[in-house]
């Protein structure tokens, strides 16, 4: 039985899956080449039903990651508000409203949609709750037979933060809540409040930022923006800064007194904004803390899911992960809304249909592949001079040009799923030498100086390193680097001392594992600085794309399966 999940709108992403068994996932945006491609994901599809060999009319069900007709709800209630107190509504209605009239009702047409463009197929199409498809998300793929399961995000439909429990193959809801209490929209006010873009990715550029402030406005977040008060839920005051007024930089005079005015684009950043990130991250972080506290009491578990855009703020994982009751975690590496595609196809399947579980997602390779064979097609085309060499030769030789400072493309393999490039489309570079931030940052990836650069590290080696036991393959946690081992890593060891590291093991991806096996031999160094392959765009998917980004940016060499390319001759 093949099933369809989907994700329609901002990342939106397909899944397919044959009797329980994940075959295929990937971003709509890895084929468009628009970041966060927000649309259906036609071409995702595409791939999907290709890659299982199959047509439509094979899929029996379709799992949509979102139930449109809450939002009309929602959309009535926004416009009543905004007549009832225009000043401060009257944004957050505008949105709602257009959301509605546009995407949203749009989703209705998804049957059709399908079949006009793959053909007649008599599948039955089930809308879910977007909460409900993050759970499934991380739970149904998790290694564990129980779980507490938390999920949060902007929002969905009008659910910010689930609380769940999974046992077996059911999802039980155990509490929720609501708009316009957000952690996702509190973390993309501050982002807009710090002259970003939110909800376009900048968010991650306030938690880079936060490492190097002090928390000097911590106690006026807490006590003002993002409040706790023991009953297990929070509140986020939009009155005092809501992300859709803050848009316009029409922020209320409350916060301006406090914080002063919002950094407009371009303007200098300065320290004091690094205060303010570093304020509004702890605060997060507390806030977090204090919930898995509250889903732990709940459940009893021992095991914790998490999903949802917020998911993937690293460093509140570093702590929840180190600093609560728990004892086991699982963050899936789509853990944002384009892993909602894979959380709705098995929702269908475990909780709808009642099959058992018999998938644990423990890798992230799940996007298109290509063969020698293609690879030595585009770069003849391209007029790329190339050598094909076998892996026993390339993987030292390559190791080699590490280790003497050269930054490479590494092309291995089925794309990863998710923000993450988890060693099938990366840039790697030597982790040893101090400048290489600056280098990637700034010559190659054309992004600014603060954003960290992470290490990919054979999973053995995690008690040297970090002096803990620690496995993260899919790059979720920051954690506090061993003392002793800092000096020798600088270039992906963050101010404050900290990584965020991904474990590679062996069996998963056993040719990435090799090459660091190699630059081990080399230097005694078992982690090579990984950073995503992709310049000011999505990650690449195809050759052509690795060779375009080989034509723009700054980078010695690609590697593309068995084939290498030197700039040097080229
Ligand atoms: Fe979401």
């Amino acid at each position: 039985m093949y099933i369809l999940g989907l994700t329609t709108l901002g990342d939106s992403a397909a899944a397919i899956i044959k009797d329980g068994q994940l075959i295929a996932a990937v971003e709509e945006e890895r084929f468009s080449r628009k970041k966060h491609h927000s649309g259906f994901p036609y071409r995702a599809i595409e791939f999907c039903l290709d890659f299982a060999g199959i047509t439509l009319k094979d899929v029996e069900h379709v799992g949509h990651y979102w139930k449109p007709w809450i939002l009309r709800h929602k959309a009535m209630q926004a416009a009543k508000a905004a007549l009832m107190s225009p000043a401060m509504f009257k944004a957050r209605a505008d949105r709602g409203v257009a959301q509605v009239s546009d995407s949203y009702l749009g989703m209705f047409k998804h049957p059709k949609r399908l079949r006009e463009r793959f053909g007649a197929s008599d599948f039955k199409f089930h809308y879910i709750e977007h909460h409900q498809s993050h759970a499934a998300s991380a739970f149904f793929v998790s290694p564990f037979d129980s779980a507490a399961v938390l999920t949060w995000d902007g929002t969905g439909e009008d659910t910010t933060t689930l609380f769940c429990q999974g046992k077996g193959n059911k999802l039980e809801v155990l509490k929720r809540i609501k708009l316009p209490h957000s952690l996702g929209q509190f973390y993309s006010a501050v982002t807009n409040y710090i002259g970003f873009d939110m909800f376009s990715g900048d968010e991650w550029k306030v938690m880079g930022l936060a490492a190097y402030g002090e928390p000097k406005y911590y106690d006026y977040f807490r006590e003002k923006v993002l409040t706790t008060n023991g009953t297990g839920n929070f509140k986020f005051n939009i009155r005092v800064l809501d992300h859709h007024l803050a848009k316009h930089y029409q922020f209320p005079e409350a916060i301006v007194k406090e914080l002063g005015p919002g950094r407009k684009k371009g303007e200098e950043l300065t320290e004091h904004h690094w205060n303010i990130a570093s304020s509004a991250q702890k605060a997060l972080e507390d806030t977090a803390i204090y919930l898995v506290g509250k889903i732990h009491e709940m459940t009893g578990e021992e095991n914790l899911c998490m999903a949802g855009g917020v998911a993937f703020n690293s460093v509140m994982n570093g702590r929840i992960f180190h600093e609560t009751p728990f004892k086991r975690f699982f963050v899936q590496p789509a853990a944002g809304d384009a892993g909602c595609s894979v959380g709705s196809a098995y929702y269908v399947w475990n909780q709808i249909l009642g099959k058992p579980r018999d998938f644990e997602m423990e890798h992230a390779y799940w996007g298109p592949g290509f063969s020698n064979e293609q690879c030595r097609a585009a770069l003849t085309e391209a007029g790329l001079k190339f050598e094909t060499i076998v892996d026993e030769e390339l993987l030292p030789r390559v190791a080699k040009m590490i280790a003497d400072g050269a930054v490479i493309g590494w092309f291995n393999g089925r794309m990863e799923l998710g923000p993450r490039a988890l060693g099938a489309r990366s840039f790697v570079a030597d982790p040893r030498r101090a400048d290489m931030r600056e280098v990637l940052n700034h010559k190659v990836k054309l992004r600014e100086w603060f954003r960290p650069l992470a290490p990919s590290m054979q999973e053995e080696h995690h008690q040297e390193v970090f002096g803990v036991e620690h496995y993260d393959p899919f790059m979720i946690t920051v954690l506090a680097v061993a003392d002793d081992y800092r000096e020798k890593i600088p270039a992906v060891v963050h101010v404050d001392g900290t990584a965020r590291p991904q474990t590679v093991n062996a069996k998963t991806n056993p040719r990435y594992w090799n090459l660091i096996e190699e630059f081990r031999k080399l230097t005694g160094v078992p982690m090579l600085l990984n950073t995503s392959f992709n310049v000011q765009e999505p990650i690449v998917c195809t050759p052509q794309d690795a060779i375009a980004t080989f034509g723009k940016a700054n980078f010695d060499a690609i590697v593309l399966e068995n084939n290498l390319v030197l700039r040097a001759d080229n």
